[in-house]
């Protein structure tokens, strides 16, 4: 009797086991289809006059000019549903990735975004005669616009789970949990705090192993920041790190001290898996 309990309970391992990993197999194809088919770059649709009718966009509260704008504009839900088969995907389960020229890489919901009705602009209606675009002035610094900037004529600026990337080059989608899989502390989940605060605060400029923006420098791999700043320098830097560089690029994100010691406790874990992605 005992003897049968034993194998029945061996067999469950077993199977449970070899179908965990079935799971993870088939986990790993559908993300590196999703990604192959699912890159919009704008500057080539463009050139192939792809980016479907245009139209003139009025926006109450421009969140970046900080007034009222005119763009001409496509409709960017109706771009990505005739570029990609979004049939072939859960669009409760992905989200769709902006890549600007800096390499600023915010993200959203893909849901959220495409409910949202918004706008590919493309032209700055109201800019100065032979400009294409109005100047953005920014922490002192004169840019603008182009390529592409994504607006919303319904959405209030003020609503932070909406993004509005200008310079945009790129779109794709991937799945929400991508960064997620990849970069949970799973040996050590007392870390989930600083890498909540990764997530939601540093990924769109900094990568870990190759997984977010590149505004800012990679911060774990081939050498973790971790590995060639002094911890309570590095604490520091991260709450406030105009108070270390001139005319520094990193905007002081309003962490604070304790906060800052759990992302970097989470960077420490990170230094000892490190991985080239
Ligand atoms: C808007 C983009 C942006 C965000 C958001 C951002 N950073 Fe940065 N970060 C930068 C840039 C750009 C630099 C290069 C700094 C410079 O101008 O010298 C930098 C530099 C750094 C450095 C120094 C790297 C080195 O090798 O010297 C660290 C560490 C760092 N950031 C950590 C963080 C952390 C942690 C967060 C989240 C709490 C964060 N950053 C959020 C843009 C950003």
């Amino acid at each position: 009797m005992k003897k049968v309990k034993i194998h029945l309970i061996l067999c469950l391992f077993i199977f449970s086991f070899l179908s965990c990993n079935q799971k993870k197999e088939q986990k790993i194809e559908t993300t590196s289809i999703v990604q192959s088919e699912t890159k919009l770059d704008l500057l080539d649709l463009q050139a192939k006059n792809k980016l479907g009718k245009d139209t003139v966009v009025t926006i109450g509260n421009d969140p970046v000019y900080h007034k009222a704008k005119k763009f001409k504009a496509v409709s960017a839900s109706l771009l990505i549903q005739t570029e990609i088969d979004l049939t072939k995907i859960d669009p409760k389960n992905t989200k769709i990735v902006f890549e600007c020229i800096d390499g600023y890489k915010p993200e959203m919901p893909l849901e959220l975004f495409l409910n949202a009705n918004p706008y590919l602009a493309f032209e700055d209606v109201d800019a100065p005669k032979g400009t294409k675009w109005e100047t953005i002035v920014k922490d002192g610094n004169e840019m603008n616009a182009e390529p592409f900037y994504i607006v919303y004529t319904s959405v209030l600026e003020k609503d932070t789970r909406y993004k509005w990337p200008y310079n945009l080059v790129k779109m794709y989608l991937e799945p929400l949990n991508k960064s997620t899989l990849e970069l949970f502390p799973l040996k050590n989940r007392k870390l989930q705090s600083g890498y909540t605060l990764f997530k939601n605060q540093c990924i769109t400029c900094h990568a870990i192993n190759g997984i977010g923006g590149t505004m800012g420098p990679e911060l774990n791999f081939p050498k973790s920041v971790t590995e060639y700043w002094k911890e309570k320098e590095l604490v520091d830097y991260i709450v406030n790190p105009a108070s270390f560089r001139n005319k520094v690029k990193m905007p002081t994100l309003g962490i604070t001290k304790q906060q800052s010691q759990e992302i970097v406790d989470y960077l420490k874990y990170m230094s000892e898996n490190k991985k080239k992605i």
